[in-house]
């Protein structure tokens, strides 16, 4: 399969997209794009991505060129994945919460989500569960601090365990919470921690994410939009990269070796 795909996030979070896009098509050429400008995206107002994700995803599609765009971010595709469609002549494949896949796993009835305090209060995200887990009880919890802490551990540095065992308590300690026998990752961030809030759930639970449902999705677009000559993997930053070290290192092991920067403003 030849064609060219960006995978899009604010951070390293759509790394974890890339790879599952990677493993199931290795002929693929894969550019990957970090808003690192506008990292973190989770605390952001609706209306200050509203007026980002159309720009940004316009000037990095003029600039990377690819035939398919995905937004490997759940904050900004149940915000504004219409707006994105509309500002791009390609596809776009968006990020859905697994909220549909836990509602079919749990036994118990209650599943957790665990994302950004954006996708927590999203429309998007009560429609998800309105339409797909009306019968069960879905308990939610954001955290900006959780994604900042998956980028550090991404990074290789030391993040105690205790941390990530405050970070997600409070899915657990809320009401019913006990009962949660299913964790839907709602942030492309977390599947880079799924071991830390593995070891520090205080019982045992299922995670499951979305990662490789957009990848098997990508697929399907890109068959009847392939076109471009497959070109170097790049991971285009909005920031300078001297100035993201870490990203541009975490980058590189994923497979990104040209770190090149896109001036947003
Ligand atoms: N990776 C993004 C997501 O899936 C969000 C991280 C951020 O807050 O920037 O929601």
């Amino acid at each position: 399969m030849n064609g060219k795909v960006l995978v899009f996030d604010s951070g390293m979070g759509g790394l974890t997209v890339a790879r599952e896009i990677r493993a199931m098509a290795p002929g693929l050429s894969v550019d990957y794009a970090a808003d690192s400008g506008f990292f973190p995206y989770g605390d952001k107002s609706d209306q200050a991505l509203r007026e980002r994700l159309p720009m940004i995803a316009k000037r990095l599609c003029e600039a990377a060129k690819p035939d398919v765009f995905v937004i490997a971010c759940n904050t900004a595709s149940t915000l504004a994945l219409e707006e994105v469609r509309s500002a791009l002549d390609i596809p776009v494949v968006g990020t859905v919460p697994a909220i549909k896949p836990a509602a079919r796993l749990t036994r118990t009835g209650t599943i957790g989500l665990l994302a950004t305090p954006g996708t927590v209060r999203r429309a998007y995200t009560a429609k998800l569960i309105d339409d797909f887990a009306s019968q069960v009880r879905v308990i939610m919890h954001g955290s900006v601090e959780l994604v900042r802490m998956a980028e550090l551990i991404a990074a290789g540095e030391a993040v105690s365990l205790e941390t990530f065992r405050s970070l997600q308590a409070p899915l657990f300690e809320a009401q019913g919470g006990d009962q949660i026998d299913t964790v839907v990752l709602a942030c492309t961030h977390f599947p880079l921690v799924r071991g830390e809030l593995a070891a520090t759930v205080p019982h045992p639970v299922t995670f499951i994410d979305s990662g490789e449902a957009i990848a098997r999705q990508t697929l399907h677009v890109i068959e009847g939009n392939a076109g471009s000559a497959v070109t170097e993997s790049r991971v285009w930053l909005t920031s300078p990269p001297e100035q993201q070290t870490r990203l541009v290192e975490v980058s590189r092991r994923f497979g990104f070796h040209q770190a090149v920067y896109l001036k947003a403003e």
